[in-house]
């Protein structure tokens, strides 16, 4: 498919700091665009990154029909360009797309309308340790009626900013006892909007209480450990690091994936099974838990310092760096994705440079 190309005479990169990027605040000068109508994904457009202009009926303010997925571009020392699994968040996306009875979207808009994008916004691809530019492409519901049913239009876009990592510190976490993320049958596997929303309101509560993050539960029981919100969960107890499995509640993360393939390439013992409030509780208490960590593309590997559950904190007694799984999975993870170490796995995709 061709790209339309409406590119702007002008850049702003010198307007920003790449040492004080913070995550998601500062965006490339341009986005994809593609918009889908009367049954077809119209051409897509590479223009300059502006506001949206939509009918204030379109359907993804009212029933949020959305979807977004979260990748990252990486630069190596010879300035070329990288993504990581960039397959991977092609296809989740359009498993997204089919559980909000959306059009799925071809390979050619895009990964192909990315690669591009890419290659016209390189420069904008941190070199800084520890900073890569977040890719996020989204799909909205645009068609412009109240009927609460499918949309008949929808718009693609793919947006760059350049972000530093998620969590700078460990974080303290908590462990849900009354909300709930995610249902059987519902939409928790799915990167959707409302996912993220129905989060807002409990994390309020429990960062006004000094927590970063919700560890969240089953819903019906919430006795199962499941997933952060924004990462999935590692659990290491003595030399083993456990993982729940994905479901229709829990996110089906590239990271963890790859993190459970590093791990088991780097020797260390891993257990993707259920595991319970309760057995946490009981390894912090015997000192079999070592370490807890999150997983995501936006939170790399996040340390978790300490989990509450009740009114009882739990710390984690820190590790040195050399003792950490969390540390050699995030370093083992990022050098891959920087081309640092060798990528045995053929996670690695160079997009130009
Ligand atoms: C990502 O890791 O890309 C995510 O989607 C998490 C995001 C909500 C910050």
């Amino acid at each position: 498919m061709s790209i339309k190309l409406d590119l702007s005479e002008r850049s702003h990169i010198n307007e920003v700091d790449f040492n004080a990027l913070g995550f998601g605040n500062i965006f490339s000068d341009h986005m994809l665009v593609c918009d889908y109508r009367d049954g077809a994904w119209q051409t897509p457009t590479i223009t300059s990154v502006t506001p949206f202009s939509l009918d204030p009926s379109a359907k993804v303010f009212h029933y949020g029909q959305a979807i977004f997925e979260g990748m990252k571009a990486y630069k190596d020392n010879h300035e070329a360009v990288w993504l990581f699994r960039p397959q991977d968040n092609f296809d989740r996306f359009n498993l997204s797309a089919l559980r909000m009875a959306m059009p799925t979207i071809p390979e050619s808009i895009f990964l192909d309308g990315l690669y591009q994008l890419l290659t016209i916004e390189q420069a904008w691809v941190p070199k800084q340790t520890g900073s890569s530019l977040y890719i996020r492409p989204f799909m909205i519901a645009t068609n412009g009626t109240l009927s609460a049913s499918i949309s008949t239009e929808f718009r693609f876009c793919i947006l760059l900013s350049p972000v530093q990592s998620y969590y700078s510190e460990p974080i303290n976490v908590k462990i849900a006892d009354r909300y709930s993320r995610a249902a059987n049958g519902g939409v928790g596997a799915a990167k959707t909007a409302g996912n993220y929303a129905a989060q807002f309101y409990p994390t309020h509560l429990a960062n006004q209480a000094g927590y970063q993050q919700i560890i969240w539960t089953d819903d019906a029981t919430h006795s199962m450990l499941e997933e952060a919100g924004t990462m999935n969960l590692f659990f290491r107890l003595n030399n083993s690091l456990i993982t729940p499995p994905t479901s229709e509640r829990i996110l089906d993360g590239i990271t963890r994936k790859s993190i459970l393939t590093l791990a088991q390439h780097l020797g260390i013992h891993t257990e993707v099974r259920p595991i319970t409030v309760q057995e946490l509780i009981d390894a912090s208490h015997t000192g079999a838990l070592k370490e807890i960590f999150g997983s995501g593309t936006a939170a790399v590997v996040s340390t978790i310092k300490s989990f509450a559950y009740g009114d009882q904190d739990y710390p984690l007694v820190p590790l040195l760096p050399n003792e950490s799984y969390a540390q050699q999975m995030k370093h083992a993870l990022t050098s891959i994705q920087t081309k640092h170490t060798p990528d045995p796995f053929g996670w690695t995709f160079k997009v130009c440079g």
